[in-house]
C-alpha cells in the first residue's frame, strides 16, 4: 500500500506499484557475490526489499549504505532495515557519499532504479556517476523489467550497459515479480 501511495504522487519516480519479490531480491543479491565486497552502495531501496538481503549476505565489516531520493521511502527502509543507512539523497551523488565515508570507490553498486522511464541525459548522467564509482574489477547490478525491453528507453540502456562496462551478462527472467523482470551484472 505504501508503494502504492508514492507510486501515485511521483510514477516515474517511483515506477512500480509494488515493491520486488523475495525470490528477485534474494537473486540480486546472490549474484552480487556479496561476502567477498568491501564497500557496497544500494541506489533506490524503496520499502527495503533488496537492502533486507544485503543485510542478511554482506560481511558485518563491508561499508554499505542506500541512496534514495523519497523521503517517505528512506523512512520505510529504514523501519524495515535498522541496521541499514539510508541517505536522503540523489543517486548522482554517490561520489559525494563515498567521501562522506572516507573512501573514493566501491568495489559493488546494486540498483533498484527504473532505469526504462529515465530521459537518455539522466540514463548517461547516472551510469556515468556508477561507473565513475567503481573499482577496476568493481560490479553494477540492476533490476529490469522486461515490459522496459519493448520501448527505446529500455533497449537503449541494454547498449549502454554493453558499451561501457567489459562484461555484461542478464540473469533468467523471474516469472513471479509483479512486474517480471531480470538482473543485469556488469564488470567494470
Ligand atoms: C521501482 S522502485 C524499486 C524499489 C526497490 N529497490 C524494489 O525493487 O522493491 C524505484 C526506486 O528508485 C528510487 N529512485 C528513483 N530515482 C532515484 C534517484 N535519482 N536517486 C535515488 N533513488 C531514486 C525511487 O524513489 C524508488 O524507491
Amino acid at each position: 500500500m505504501k508503494f502504492f501511495k508514492q507510486f501515485l504522487k511521483s510514477p516515474k519516480e517511483t515506477a512500480a506499484v509494488v515493491s520486488s519479490s523475495k525470490e528477485m531480491s534474494k537473486l540480486i543479491a546472490d549474484m552480487a557475490d556479496l561476502n567477498s565486497k568491501r564497500c557496497v552502495v544500494e541506489l533506490g531501496p524503496g520499502t527495503g526489499a533488496f537492502t533486507e538481503e544485503i543485510l542478511s549476505q554482506v560481511d558485518p565489516e563491508t561499508l554499505f549504505f542506500c541512496l534514495e531520493i523519497n523521503r517517505e521511502f528512506v523512512s520505510e527502509t529504514k523501519r524495515r532495515c535498522p541496521d541499514a543507512t539510508v541517505y536522503h539523497a540523489s543517486a548522482t551523488d554517490i561520489g559525494k557519499y563515498l567521501a562522506k565515508n572516507n573512501r573514493q570507490r566501491c568495489d559493488c553498486i546494486i540498483s533498484g532504479l527504473p532505469w526504462a522511464l529515465l530521459d537518455s541525459s539522466l540514463q548517461e548522467e547516472l551510469l556515468d556517476s556508477i561507473y565513475n564509482s567503481l573499482d577496476e574489477g568493481g560490479v553494477f547490478l540492476t533490476i529490469a523489467h522486461i515490459t522496459g525491453l519493448l520501448f527505446p528507453p529500455g533497449r537503449r540502456f541494454q547498449k549502454l550497459l554493453d558499451m561501457k562496462f567489459s562484461e555484461m551478462s542478464r540473469s533468467n527472467i523471474i516469472w513471479g515479480n509483479v512486474l517480471p523482470g531480470f538482473i543485469y551484472r556488469c564488470t567494470k
